[in-house]
Parts: C-alpha cells; structure tokens; sequence
C-alpha cells in the first residue's frame, strides 16, 4: 500500500490563515499579508457574502475554543499538533514565562513558517520559550523525538484542523500517538475536531465553490466527521480517554461580529434559533 502523502492537506493552512487575517487572531494578518492571495479552496474574499464571514466567525471561535480551555488547566508545557500558521504559542509565550511552547506541523510548513517568524520579527522577545519543530503526529518514533525536547511535566496538547482529514485508522494512531504520551507524562488533550457529518440540508445551505468541494472529496473529509456527538465520545472513549469538558462557544468574544452583522439576512437576525452546531472543542484525559 502506498504511504499516504500528508502534505496534501498542507495548503488548507493558508486558506485557514487567509481567512483568519479578518480576525483579531494573533498576527493572521501581518501573516497573511506576506502571503499571496491564491490558495487551495478558490475562496472569494466577498465581504458583502454572509456565508464568508459566518465561515471566518467559525474560525474564530474555533481558534478561541481552545484558548478558553487551555487556561482552564495547570499545564506550562504546552504541544501542538498540526498548528499551520498559527502564533498561539508565540503569543502565549510573550504573556507567561513558565510556558515551554513546541509548535509542531509537517516540514514544508515548519520551513515556511520559521522564514515567516524571521521576517515578522516575531519572537525576538518572549519570556516563555517558543520551539518550532516538524512532526507527522502519526508517527510515533518521531513524536517521541519531540517529545524528549520537553521535560517530563505533565502537558496540554492540543491541535485544531487535522482530524477530518484522517481516517479512523488514521485517528486511532493519533489517539495511541497522544495516549502514550499522556499516560508517561499527565495532562490533557484538547482538540477541537469533534466534527458531526451534516444534513442533507445543512450541506445544501452552506455554499461551497467548485476547489473547495474538490478539496473535500480528495481528501473525505465529509466522511471523516463523527457520525454523532455520542458516536464521538464513544470513540475516544474506546481510545482509552474520557472527556472532561466541552469549551462554550463565546460569541461575545467575536472580533468580525460587526460585518457579520452588517450582511445578515433579516430572517437569520429575527430567529429565535441558536446556529447549528457543527463542531465542539473537547478536554479529553487519557484513562
Ligand atoms: C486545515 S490545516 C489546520 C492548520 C491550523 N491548525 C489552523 O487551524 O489554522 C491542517 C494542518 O494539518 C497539517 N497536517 C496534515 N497531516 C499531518 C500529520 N500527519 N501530522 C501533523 N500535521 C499534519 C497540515 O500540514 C496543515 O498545517
């Protein structure tokens, strides 16, 4: 069987980041403004189109799901997985000096991203210490490299993005990956992958553009989703981890709600329905 080729799903990074860079996001925009607009889902930039800010919106609050929680533990020792162009860690790192950040991707995005961090100026000044490393998070020799860059306090992993590109066989070696880990060192896992597959309607409601649905296909991510919140925990429970709590989406924290506002079909402003939930952020502690 051929070795499934990770990288593909890199450039879904830089759309992320595109799309980020209308958020107060740590430095998405600086970011993204050194970055050519041509990425892989061929999206629009229409600032007039609800669906685009209510996308933007998703990101957001996803991105801040996993702030909310991760404040809520006593780790210092902080690792993510798959991060992307994400600063999280640098912003933490300018904040706290108890904090040893390593920010983990794939090669190509570590290159990248270590040029990108030269020409920001980015931390130049930070009291905790930032690492930047590569690793393919279902490798469990190389997450175990990694892991000896790192004392042996317990730690926060966390990763946002990279479930729904993996197939359960797939996850099961990122949940064996992260459960080894964890059960050496203590800690928690927070991930904010906990996708349901959608509704027929909910599919047809949400346009895609013709790339992005290509995107998708290629990589499954439909079919990749959790078939329901039970079917998720029942998941990771059979992974030897439990799940202690759910981050609360917080809209007050929203930094695009004006625009989003401003493009808002009256129908969508006069209900009384809260929005759909796609997605939840869950702590999840090994067993
Ligand atoms: C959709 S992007 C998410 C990036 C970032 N977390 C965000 O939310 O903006 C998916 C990321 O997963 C990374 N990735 C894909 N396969 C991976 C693997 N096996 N191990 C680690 N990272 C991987 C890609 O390089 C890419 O940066």
């Amino acid at each position: 069987m051929n070795k499934k080729d990770f990288s593909s799903i890199s450039p879904s990074a830089k759309s992320l980041l595109l799309m980020k860079a209308y958020t107060s996001i740590p430095y998405a925009k600086e970011t993204a403004a050194l970055m050519s607009k041509d990425e892989v889902f061929g999206l629009k930039f229409d600032p007039s189109d609800f669906w685009f800010w209510i996308r933007v919106m998703h990101f957001e609050l996803r991105y801040n799901s996993i702030d909310q929680l991760l404040v809520q533990t006593p780790y210092a020792n902080v690792l993510e997985l798959s991060s992307g162009f994400s600063w999280r860690g640098i912003a933490l790192c300018e904040e706290r000096e108890d904090v040893h950040y390593l920010d983990t991707d794939l090669a190509e995005i570590i290159t990248l991203k270590t040029e990108l961090r030269k020409k920001l100026g980015l931390g130049n000044d930070l009291k905790g210490k930032w690492e930047p490393a590569v690793l393919n998070a279902l490798e469990k020799d190389s997450f175990q490299q990694v892991m000896s860059r790192m004392d042996s306090d317990p730690l926060a992993i966390i990763n946002e993005g990279l479930l729904m590109y993996l197939n359960t066989e797939e996850k099961k070696t990122l949940c064996r990956n992260i459960r080894h880990v964890l059960s050496d060192r203590g800690g928690c896992w927070i991930t904010a992958d906990v996708y349901v597959k959608r509704s027929e309607d909910m599919r047809a409601a949400l346009p895609q553009g013709e790339r992005e649905a290509a995107f998708f296909e290629q990589h499954n991510i439909e079919a990749n989703k959790f078939d329901s919140y039970e079917a998720a925990k029942i998941f990771f429970e059979d992974q030897g981890f439990s799940v202690s709590a759910e981050a609360q989406p917080e809209y007050d924290k929203i930094s695009v709600l004006p625009q989003l506002m401003e493009v808002m079909p009256d129908h969508v402003k006069n209900s009384k329905e809260p929005p759909p939930k796609i997605q939840a952020t869950w702590r999840l502690e090994a067993r």
